[in-house]
């Protein structure tokens, strides 16, 4: 298999337009494909680069039918939909909010918030969810996404699967509680390793100087291929791509 791939803009602008192409192509194949564009994103800055890749005027360069998508969340934190640490809160101020009514609306899949004092139960419910949509278990040995959009922390952390953690080795799950998250607030939800790494495609956003480091390490050291964003790069090869911009690649050896 060929290797990620890794992009590197000088600017958020840029960035965010490479970032709509992919994201157009993934949906423009998956639509033709299945007639829906199943996508799963995460929290942290992704939702507002999402935002400003797929919002701003088009110009003829295709278009974004937010009525064929439906959006899960690759990770999400136990918390009130309204609250300031949800994840469906940013993506609904950075996205849903600003979607001009003739891009049509998408099907939008949030955490069940009746759950949310048993971290397991809501873990459970939501792959419950997923198996409603992506049919029954048993004959669906795991949900493909179209695309999932991810972040890379600074430790390598990625969804809320952190370095070292004992849910990397989780192989049945589709949907992990973790209660004890070293970024807060502690008690999320998160896609287990296998379903995070069979995406169709898979594609990271990571920006800022501080991201230098483990991007460094992820792509040119064995311990950072250990590492969750590293492990998704080593099992999906060339179905990954990274949107970073130049303070985040500065010394990265190209794949
Ligand atoms: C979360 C995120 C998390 C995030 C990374 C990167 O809910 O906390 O899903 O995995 O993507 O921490 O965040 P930044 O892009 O903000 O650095």
């Amino acid at each position: 298999p060929k290797p990620p791939n890794l992009y590197a803009f000088e600017g958020s602008a840029q960035l965010a337009a490479s970032l709509r192409t992919y994201v157009l192509d993934a949906q423009n194949s998956s639509i033709e494909r299945h007639n829906v564009f199943r996508v799963a994103v995460s929290g942290g800055s992704l939702p507002k680069v999402l935002g400003q890749a797929l919002l701003k005027e088009t110009g003829g360069e295709g278009k974004v039918q937010f009525d064929k998508w439906e959006i899960y969340y690759a990770d999400e934190r136990a918390v009130p939909l309204d609250h300031e640490d949800s994840n469906h809160r940013l993506v609904q101020e950075e996205i849903l909010n600003k979607i001009p009514a003739d891009m049509g609306k998408p099907q939008v899949f949030p955490i069940d918030v009746k759950y949310l004092d048993d971290i397991q139960e809501l873990a459970d419910q939501y792959e419950q969810t997923l198996v409603s949509r992506f049919a029954a278990k048993d004959s669906v040995r795991i949900p493909i996404f179209d695309l999932i959009l991810l972040g890379c922390g600074p430790d390598g952390h990625t969804c809320s699967l952190f370095p070292g953690s004992p849910l990397l080795r989780e192989s049945d799950a589709w949907i992990l509680p973790i209660s004890d998250s070293p970024k807060p607030p502690p008690k999320r939800i998160t896609l287990s390793l296998p379903v995070a790494s069979h995406g169709l495609k898979i594609g990271f956003v990571a920006t800022g100087g501080g991201k230098k480091d483990v991007l460094k390490q992820i792509f040119d050291t064995e311990e950072g291929r250990q590492l969750p964003c590293g492990l998704i790069n080593e099992l999906a090869q060339e179905r990954v791509s990274w949107f970073v911009d130049l303070a985040a690649a500065e010394g990265v050896s190209f794949p």
